[in-house]
């Protein structure tokens, strides 16, 4: 349980491991699944979701299961559904005219395969934490506006300053929608919650104060009064740290390019979240002999500031489809030797 105690800042046993999108394309097991039954399929059926999110487990001790799902699934329900295509993810009804048609989501309605799938997750874990989670609702509107990944995010960018109260509107309106579908997730089982804002880095602090940051206060207060942990996630944003900790979440998932020390120095010392990364997603398509002193890099640091009882040990953003699964697995097993 070192994951749960490393959230409540507690944790005096080996430090614990999990990878952002461990269930990925770089398994083979995975890879198998896939050739069997398109995305869809796999995080609609509540059987699919729980042998894929248990496919890392067959290979290494984790501290933790991410339930298999997508930040978008949800979105089918509040308005606008996606499918991969060679880019990456492309949503069918978008732009900025679709934010005024968005609809709430009603997560015991609409979402009860994930419920199920979480259910069936947490009967083969026994007792290793499952983590929910979902998109923080700047990065679904960025979706919902580009129809898809972007670079610049000008569409999005636009119409936020263009039409600012509408862009709060829905912002608020996806923010409540989130807190309800982390809350079931929470009711159905999950031990803890992620929230994925990976592209908010892209917003200036002053934007991102004034109209972003008072829907993550809600959403990240509501949820965390369920009584479980609430890690955010996000990316670039060292200059927005300081912010983001004032929303008082259990713990803060750092990106590869910041420095835990410079996280730690831009917060106030009463306020030092649990902190969960860092590695660059790169060095795990390393060899093993050539990955191991980033992964030392990292302790040390960890160790230098203290962090020992509120580390959780991760990637800065997901494993990609090139990670070597063996490296994984060394990384995994010296994480947990490493005495600190
Ligand atoms: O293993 C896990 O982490 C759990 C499942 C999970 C997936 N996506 C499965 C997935 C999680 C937590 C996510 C989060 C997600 N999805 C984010 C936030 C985190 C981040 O990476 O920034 C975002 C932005 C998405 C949207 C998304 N989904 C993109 C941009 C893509 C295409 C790019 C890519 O890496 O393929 C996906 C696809 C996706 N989501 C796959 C998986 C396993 C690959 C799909 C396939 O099999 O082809």
């Amino acid at each position: 349980m070192s994951f749960l105690s490393a959230l409540a800042q507690k944790n005096s046993g080996r430090l614990p491991v999990w990878f952002m999108r461990q269930a990925g394309r770089y398994l083979p097991e995975y890879q198998a699944l896939r050739k069997k039954y398109d995305f869809r399929t796999m995080s609609h059926d509540p059987k699919l979701i729980c042998e894929t999110t248990m496919t890392p487990f067959a290979r290494y001790d984790l501290d933790g299961a991410i339930m298999f799902s997508d930040i978008l699934t949800c979105l089918e329900y509040m308005g606008s559904a996606f499918h991969f295509g060679a880019d990456g993810p492309v949503l069918e009804d978008h732009g900025p005219q679709i934010l005024s048609r968005l609809t709430p989501l009603n997560p015991s309605q609409d979402m009860a395969f994930v419920g199920e799938g979480i259910r069936l997750a947490k009967k083969e874990l026994g007792s290793k934490p499952l983590i929910g989670f979902a998109g923080a609702p700047f990065t679904l509107i960025s979706y919902l506006v580009e129809g898809g990944t972007s670079r610049e995010f000008t569409d999005t960018r636009m119409f936020i300053y263009e039409r600012p109260e509408e862009f709060q509107k829905t912002l608020n309106l996806l923010g409540e929608s989130i807190a309800e579908y982390l809350l079931y997730q929470i009711s159905c089982g999950a031990d803890a919650v992620q929230i994925f804002d990976s592209w908010v880095g892209i917003l200036p602090h002053t934007v991102y104060k004034d109209l972003v940051a008072p829907t993550m206060s809600k959403l990240i207060t509501k949820v965390k009064s369920a009584g479980k942990p609430v890690i955010l996630y996000s990316q670039p944003t060292s200059h927005l740290v300081k912010t983001l900790s004032e929303f008082a979440p259990t713990a803060l998932s750092v990106d590869w390019r910041e420095s835990l020390s410079d996280v730690v120095n831009k917060i106030k010392p009463e306020n030092v979240p649990t902190l969960q990364g860092n590695l660059d997603p790169i060095v795990t398509t390393l060899e093993w002999d050539k990955a191991k002193p980033y992964v030392v890099e990292l302790l040390e640091e960890v160790s230098r500031l203290n962090l020992r009882k509120q580390y959780i040990f991760n990637v800065g953003h997901g494993v990609t489809p090139e990670t070597k699964w063996e490296t994984l697995g060394s990384i995994i097993n010296f994480v947990h030797e490493y005495k600190i």
